[in-house]
């Protein structure tokens, strides 16, 4: 599904969200801590936007590696990190959330935005990021979560669950099916309070969220 949508998949993202993923993003990338000669990981990273926002918190001979299981998501990205410049700094990997393949203790950040949803084994994934991170390092992570007042799920579910689909057949004339789910992987991901215990059975310790927009989406940040 990723390889059929990846060369349309930042003008969807803008469009579908009427252009607030940069500004989520953006408050994303506040929460990774500014390091000296820093090495930070951001997992599910697609076209690259995280791992662009949180390169220049790594210092000046930091490192950031952006990784994603899917080669034609990953090959925007690296388009997108070379017409910056970057390739020095920011080296694009194809990894598995669930097994990631780094040595213990690599990074003094992971971030990961909208990729938590589609891994198979959430709670293998939460433990690998606790294992590469370094002790004291920060886990930040962006995904769709559940709007915090009855009015707004109600037009969110209106949205999502009829106009989404209806744009996505009718307009779109999308043969993959995203536009179906999309919807419904958000709906079966764990809801703000219930991602802070998952977080915190998979060894993490300060873990706190911040809804944006009403909730639909969350930030959690936790420490390892
Ligand atoms: C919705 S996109 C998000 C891309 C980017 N982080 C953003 O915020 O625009 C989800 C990404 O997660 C990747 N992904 C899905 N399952 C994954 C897994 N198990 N491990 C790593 N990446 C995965 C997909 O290939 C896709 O590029």
């Amino acid at each position: 599904m990723f390889t059929a949508i990846a060369s349309v998949y930042d003008l969807n993202n803008t469009l579908l969200s009427f252009g607030l993923h940069h500004r989520w993003k953006r408050l994303t990338a506040s929460y990774v801590p500014v390091v000296t000669n820093g090495r930070a990981l951001d997992i599910g990273a697609g076209t690259a936007d995280l791992a662009l926002l949180i390169e220049p918190k790594m210092g000046e001979q930091g490192h950031v590696i952006a990784s994603d299981l899917n080669h034609a998501m990953l090959a925007e990205g690296l388009r997108k990190v070379t017409g910056r410049g970057l390739r020095e700094r920011i080296t694009c990997l194809q990894a598995n959330a669930e097994q990631l393949g780094f040595p213990d203790e690599t990074f003094h950040a992971v971030t990961t935005g909208f990729c938590m949803r589609n891994v198979g084994n959430l709670m293998q994934a939460f433990m690998e990021i606790r294992r590469v991170l370094r002790p004291g390092g920060r886990f930040v992570c962006l995904e769709f979560s559940r709007p915090a007042y009855g009015w707004l799920r109600s037009l969110y579910d209106w949205y999502s669950f009829r106009l989404l689909p209806w744009v996505g057949t009718k307009v779109a004339r999308d043969r993959t099916g995203v536009y179906e789910y999309l919807p419904a992987s958000i709906r079966t991901f764990p809801d703000q309070e219930r991602l802070t215990a998952l977080l915190r059975e998979a060894g993490f310790r300060q873990v706190e969220y911040r809804n944006l927009t009403g909730g639909i989406v969350a930030i959690h940040v936790a420490t390892k």
